[in-house]
């Protein structure tokens, strides 16, 4: 099975995509996890998509088509997988569209985890995220046991660079400018699927386990 999320900066694609893989067995990947590697390990791909993000833009379409192409090659992604974070853009999403065509494949279900604005920047203030494992926490929401501290491995917790309310405003324009957009072609597709993201998270992932079966 092969899905994509789709939502605002903060809707909870991470939080449910992470819950979508595990209990159907299939790879998380995220554009933005894959970049904040490389940038806590200083690789030039790291140093690139740093200067972007911490502006809250978007990564160029080339740099992050290639990266996520060569993931989705992988072997551990043959039976699947859910993109968090990707497509961004209709670039992106033609793209993948295309490549997966050449392969007689095609993507099964985009879920669109529906947040309004107002509830984001809040959301985003409480946002700790572990950069090893990609797990993510909120401080009232999802507490981890011990206080800043991953509950899989240990790692210290932190606040995103670009979970700064100045930048999460940056990222929700961007997001409504170039990313929105993807809701009506996936929707043209007939592959479209929205979840109320506002809900408590296992509700949402009830209402999407619902849709995926
Ligand atoms: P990326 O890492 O993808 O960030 P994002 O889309 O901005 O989304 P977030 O990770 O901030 O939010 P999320 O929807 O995953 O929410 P989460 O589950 O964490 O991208 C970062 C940057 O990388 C981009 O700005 C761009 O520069 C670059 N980039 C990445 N992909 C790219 C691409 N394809 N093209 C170009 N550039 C790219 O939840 C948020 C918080 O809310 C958490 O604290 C969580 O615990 C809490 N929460 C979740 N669900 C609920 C709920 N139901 N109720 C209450 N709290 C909840
Ligand atoms: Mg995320």
């Amino acid at each position: 099975m092969k899905i994509i999320m789709l939502g605002a900066p903060g809707a909870g694609k991470g939080t449910q995509a992470i819950m979508i893989a595990d209990k159907y067995g299939i790879p998380h990947v995220s554009t933005g996890d894959i970049f904040r590697a490389n940038i806590k390990n200083n690789t030039p791909l790291g140093q690139e998509a740093k200067t972007y993000m911490d502006k809250g833009m978007l990564v160029p379409d080339e740099l992050t088509v290639k990266i996520l192409l060569d993931r989705v090659a992988q072997d551990d992604c043959k039976n699947g997988y859910v993109l968090d974070g990707f497509p961004r853009t209709i670039v992106q999403a033609d793209v993948l569209k295309d490549a997966l065509n050449k392969l007689g494949d095609h993507i099964d279900h985009a879920i669109n985890v529906d947040v309004p604005d107002e509830n984001i920047i809040k959301r985003m203030s409480g946002r700790r995220a572990c950069v090893k494992c990609g797990a993510t926490y909120h401080i009232e929401h999802v507490p981890p046991k011990k206080e800043g501290i991953c509950d899989n491995c240990g790692e210290a917790l932190v606040l995103r660079d670009d979970d700064k309310p100045e930048t999460v405003k940056k990222r929700l324009d961007v997001y409504h400018e170039q990313t929105q957009p993807l809701i009506d072609y996936y929707n043209k597709e007939g592959i479209l699927k929205n979840v109320d993201g506002t809900q408590e998270m296992n509700k949402v992932f009830e209402d999407i386990t619902k849709i995926l079966g």
